[in-house]
């Protein structure tokens, strides 16, 4: 059995006590009734965008990440290009809206708040897991009262058949699904008819040879953290529901004073490398906005949940240690990245003799998400920076759109 409580403690960041009791008596039901057996990494991200949008956004991420398009499961509502780089690092689900007036309770949650509603469809919705007995993983999650789509749900959201889908979490707004698969074989979504769409190959092989002329490719390494954005006084309440539905441990949370804002970091409890299961942050403001005109802090945090809704702020991607060009290699990843167009909030940050380099992009006009690049240099075994997380946070509330009121 594992033990998901045995991990060294990061951070400075004070829990509450009532977190600090519920997250020990979570963690040792969870190993105690076999979900932390069960319940396996990171298979897949699901991304939604509007009508149109995905073959750009499917050159972009060519361009910028090291995913490559596999196939297109085309389905009633959406056209869902499967993103991969290997079976060692998740997928991503990449789906495009046929409809630009269809409907669902995704486009409902952003139609709620003043920036998400301008992209109707344009969202985060969850990861999904691996598990090794879905029903008897799902079963026990609804004992335990959470919520799931049921199947007819789930074919009216057109979503894979083969994967089991929580309803959207209150605290999160993401979904999480498990899906079972055998060590040996590949991932298979039960989704609609498979096409290789000749536009999006083209779409994807361009952006392919741009990162090959640049000599990029062989630099970005899969995901190291997914970044979520959460109400302050959901904090603690976001880290323990994914505690609950994942088998990911809590590493530890640190204070970033500066933005009135902490950075609370969950990690895969079987030692796999980033890589394979990416960590799971959850940034939140330290102050819940209707306190914020007593003391005017600075509020990033809050203000863009208050903006898109709480949900999926970065992707972040890893750089390999190096140098390149006279260039540590972020930088030349950035420098030739900038270079066809692309734009960075910032200068990267950090440096060597601090452990990591860091940089955010703009987010991208077609899902709305920041990728983040991180280097870590020789054996730094940190997650970040104080320093980093506060310039790239208040980087980032620079850029973000105002709202219409
Ligand atoms: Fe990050």
């Amino acid at each position: 059995m594992i033990n998901s409580t045995g991990f060294q403690r990061f951070g400075d960041k004070q829990n509450s006590a009532f977190f600090e009791e519920y997250l020990q008596r979570l963690l040792d039901e969870r190993d105690r009734c076999g979900l932390t057996d069960m319940i396996g990494g990171i298979e897949a991200l699901m991304i939604t965008v509007e009508p149109g949008n995905s073959l750009e956004y499917v050159s972009e991420l060519s361009l910028m990440t090291p995913y490559h398009y596999l196939v297109t499961l085309d389905s009633p509502k959406h056209l869902t290009h499967v993103l991969r780089i290997d079976m060692n690092s998740p997928d991503i689900l990449l789906r495009e809206v046929k409809d630009p007036d269809y409907s669902d309770i995704f486009r409902n949650l952003n139609d709620m708040y003043p920036i998400g509603e301008h992209r109707h469809h344009s969202r985060y919705l969850g990861e999904i897991l691996l598990a090794t007995d879905r029903h008897e993983v799902v079963a026990q999650q609804q004992a335990r009262e959470f919520r799931f789509f049921s199947i007819g749900q789930l074919a009216e959201l057109d979503l894979p058949i083969n994967v089991s889908i929580s309803r959207p979490s209150a605290y999160t707004q993401n979904v999480v699904g498990y899906m079972e698969r055998a060590d040996n074989e590949i991932r298979v979504y039960q989704h609609g008819d498979s096409v290789i769409l000749g536009p999006m190959q083209a779409a994807y092989e361009r952006g392919k040879e741009m990162q090959e002329r640049l000599a990029i490719n062989d630099l970005i390494l899969p995901i190291d953290h997914l970044a979520t954005r959460v109400y302050s006084q959901n904090r603690e309440a976001a880290l323990l529901e994914y505690l609950a539905l994942s088998s990911y441990y809590y590493w530890g949370s640190y204070d970033i004073k500066d933005q009135n804002s902490s950075t609370n970091v969950t990690k895969n409890v079987r030692h796999a490398p980033e890589s394979a299961s990416p960590a799971k942050v959850f940034t939140a403001s330290n102050l819940p906005y209707c306190v914020n005109h007593l003391d005017r802090l600075p509020s990033p945090t809050e203000t863009f949940v208050r903006n898109y809704g709480p949900r999926l702020h970065h992707i972040a991607l890893a750089v390999k240690d190096g140098e390149r060009s006279g260039k540590e290699h972020i930088d030349f990843v950035v420098a030739a990245i900038a270079a066809q167009g692309k734009g960075f909030l910032l200068d990267t940050i950090g440096s060597r003799e601090e452990g990591l380099k860091q940089i955010f992009s703009a987010a991208s006009a077609y899902s709305s998400l920041i990728l983040e690049y991180v280097q870590r240099f020789g054996d730094f075994q940190g997650f970040f920076t104080h320093d980093n997380v506060a310039m790239l946070t208040f980087a980032a509330s620079l850029a973000d759109d105002v709202p219409p009121y």
